[in-house]
């Protein structure tokens, strides 16, 4: 991956209002080697409690849930949940994928929302029939002052040059990106991530997708 901008002027209308999917938003490394990047969309701080409803609600739809064993409920098809604020993280996440692979077409393999309540985890993992992934948080869920961990996503990788620094290919730290409400993050997908035990009560939510 190698960050490229280009330029693009679409939009989405909220509230009558007309909100540009990319609005030069400061683009930070995650890691240099593999390139993996991290934005922060601090105008999303307005619509993520309208995301984290909309989830709840489609929560209810057995159309929309799939139930993962120790990790809760995924919320597939984010371009069918209906409400315009889904519509604009999806078409920006498109966007940072698009850019960060120089690809002017993407296709999303598959896009859900997670939702993780007290004690759930996400087993480490890599993605399948895809090039990226894109991680979006919705919300944090409430901080454990007992345990830093919870709830963090966590990428160990042994080609990630960040979980090496004592010697090459051999993964002695984690990754841990400072997520927060609005922050997105794009990697390669066969990049080892997972998500430490959740051990707040609020639910957590962040929305994933898969792309190439
Ligand atoms: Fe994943």
């Amino acid at each position: 991956m190698s960050f490229q901008r280009k330029k693009m002027q679409e939009s989405v209308t909220i509230d009558g209002a007309d909100i540009s999917v990319w609005t030069e938003p400061q683009v930070m490394h995650l890691s240099r080697s593999p390139a993996m990047f991290m934005i922060n969309w601090n105008d999303m701080h307005d619509f993520n409690h309208r995301i984290a409803k909309r989830m709840l609600e489609l929560e209810q739809d057995e159309k929309f849930t799939h139930l993962m064993p120790n990790a809760g409920p995924k919320i597939k098809n984010i371009h069918k949940w209906g409400i315009p604020e889904a519509e604009l993280i999806h078409e920006r996440a498109m966007e940072f994928f698009s850019q960060a692979t120089a690809n002017p077409r993407p296709t999303v393999d598959v896009a859900w929302g997670n939702i993780n309540r007290h004690r759930q985890y996400l087993n480490p993992h890599s993605h399948t029939n895809c090039v990226g992934s894109v991680v979006y948080c919705v919300d944090t869920g409430d901080a454990d002052p007992e345990n830093e961990l919870s709830g963090r996503f966590v990428i160990v990788d042994p080609r990630v040059e960040e979980c090496c620094p004592i010697e090459p290919g051999r993964v002695t730290l984690e990754l841990t990106p400072d997520m927060k409400p609005g922050t997105m993050l794009v990697f390669p997908s066969d990049i080892v991530h997972f998500v430490h035990p959740y051990t707040g009560h609020k639910p957590r939510m962040t929305i994933a997708w898969n792309m190439k």
